[in-house]
């Protein structure tokens, strides 16, 4: 087989900057220890985040153009709407500026304290937003998805047991949604099966509860499936992601993602009632329903990126090159969660730094190191984003210690991550060098983006 090239070629392109080691030492330092807090230019290869990273296509832009800027009833508002309502099958579209703020607008409306969200695996702006609402997130995913190491197709599934048997516990009347994140980001970009979400559906509607999927990344999980899942080889990917929405009541999406924008997002939902409420929220707080804070311009860019994302020639470049990097890690012997997820690799900082305690944050000294290492930014997904504190102020942990390496989407070529896997092992091989850090400054709420820390001696 010949090699999976990058599906286009390039016609604008972006420096990046070299920093020498004593250069990102000093840095590091000013940066209290969290990549959030360096400066971009000083950033070689960003795996920060694959969220409004996308190099946008050609048509993106030609689209850009043509963007309405009128403040109601936009021809850019009905481009967009079309392209989700023919993507999802749901009738009522609401734009956002992005993900999460569709993500606050659902959950005051429907979060309040003793209200219960269960999901596979909740993002941490999406477990923010509800508990900021006063009610709680619960995590039930499958047994296979905690275990970093050990392959299985669909490591993001919801466990239906466990889905069931909390719906009984809380009780059904205090449960107004179940969340379905595809793919799951911070279970490691794992996807969820077709089977999975129809199960997981079938289960919210014997209990009266609605369903919504997180879709920020809908086509890589509509790729999985195909690839994965039996029956769906031969389905275009279009068809595989109209059956996935069709057993849902409603959607949050960022188009930051699989919708190759770099800004924008929406809510989809087939319910009236709810729409009229939320649309009522977005007025006072995004903007007229026809454009929700954002200009007619973006509505065009994820119009367009909407259908392109699910081109099977991209897909397949982009899922192959979080598989080749993960491949190249495991052949020298570093701990990576497997198989590879959709949008990112994931170190496992536990097995990668077996001597840093938990209450060092093994995930954030390793994101630290590899900057050190070869200015390559990432992201800990693990205690720091998910820790909490008990009453003695101890820290309760969150289940993984991550490193996410998250690809921007047809930002980076393959010598890119060549250099991303050299740079890796070779963190891996001087791995015992590494400290652990504490925590000197912190938010009571997403913490790892603001957290000041210091290397323990
Ligand atoms: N849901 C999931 C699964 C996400 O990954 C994100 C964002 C959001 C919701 C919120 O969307 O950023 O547009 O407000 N994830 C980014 C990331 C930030 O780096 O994984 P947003």
């Amino acid at each position: 087989m010949h090699t999976i090239i990058e599906p286009f070629r390039i016609k604008s392109v972006e420096p990046i900057y070299f920093t020498t080691r004593e250069q990102r030492e000093l840095i590091l330092r000013s940066a209290f220890h969290n990549p959030f807090f360096i400066h971009s230019k000083d950033v070689l290869i960003d795996l920060l985040t694959d969220s409004g990273t996308s190099a946008m296509s050609s048509n993106q832009w030609a689209a850009v153009m043509l963007g309405d800027e009128s403040y109601a009833g936009s021809p850019s508002f009905f481009k967009f709407e079309n392209a989700v309502k023919d993507i999802t099958g749901m009738p009522l579209v609401i734009p956002t500026h992005q993900g999460r703020a569709a993500e606050k607008i659902i959950f005051s409306i429907l979060g309040s304290k003793g209200k219960y969200f269960l999901s596979n695996t909740l993002f941490d702006t999406t477990r923010a937003n509800i508990e900021f609402s006063g009610a709680e997130g619960i995590d039930l995913v499958c047994e296979e998805g905690k275990h970093p190491s050990i392959p299985a197709p669909f490591k993001g599934n919801m466990d239906l047991e466990a889905l069931r048997r909390e719906i009984i516990r809380l009780g059904a009347e205090h449960i107004p949604m179940v969340i379905v994140t595809i793919t799951n980001n911070s279970g490691g970009g794992q996807p969820v099966s077709m089977e999975n979400i129809r199960a997981t559906s079938k289960i919210c509607a014997e209990f009266g509860i609605p369903m919504f999927i997180d879709a920020c990344r809908f086509a890589e999980n509509a790729y999985f499936i195909k690839l994965r899942e039996e029956g769906y080889a031969d389905k275009p990917v279009y068809d595989i992601v109209r059956e996935m929405f069709s057993y849902a009541d409603g959607c949050t999406m960022s188009a930051k993602k699989d919708a190759f924008a770099n800004i924008g997002g929406f809510l989809a939902m087939r319910d009236a009632d709810l729409a009229l409420h939320c649309r009522n929220l977005l007025i006072i707080t995004e903007g007229f329903p026809t454009y929700g804070g954002l200009a007619g311009r973006d509505l065009e860019a994820v119009a367009v990126g909407l259908y392109e994302v699910m081109d099977e020639h991209y897909l397949r470049y982009r899922i192959r090159t979080t598989e080749y990097l993960t491949e190249k890690l495991i052949a020298a012997g570093v701990p990576v969660m497997q198989p590879a997820g959709g949008h990112a690799v994931y170190l496992d900082a536990k097995a990668f730094l077996p001597h840093i305690p938990i209450e060092a944050y093994p995930g954030q000294a390793l994101a630290c190191a590899l900057y050190l290492e070869g200015g390559i930014r990432g992201v800990e997904i693990g205690s720091l984003m998910f820790g909490k504190y008990d009453a003695d102020h101890q820290l309760i942990p969150a289940a993984l210690e991550l490193v996410r390496l998250a690809i921007p989407r047809r930002v980076y070529t393959q010598s890119h991550i060549d250099y991303v896997a050299e740079v890796i092992i070779g963190v891996f091989e001087k791995r015992r060098d590494i400290r652990g850090l504490r925590i000197v400054e912190e938010a009571p709420m997403l913490r790892h983006f603001t957290a000041k820390l210091e290397q323990i001696d």
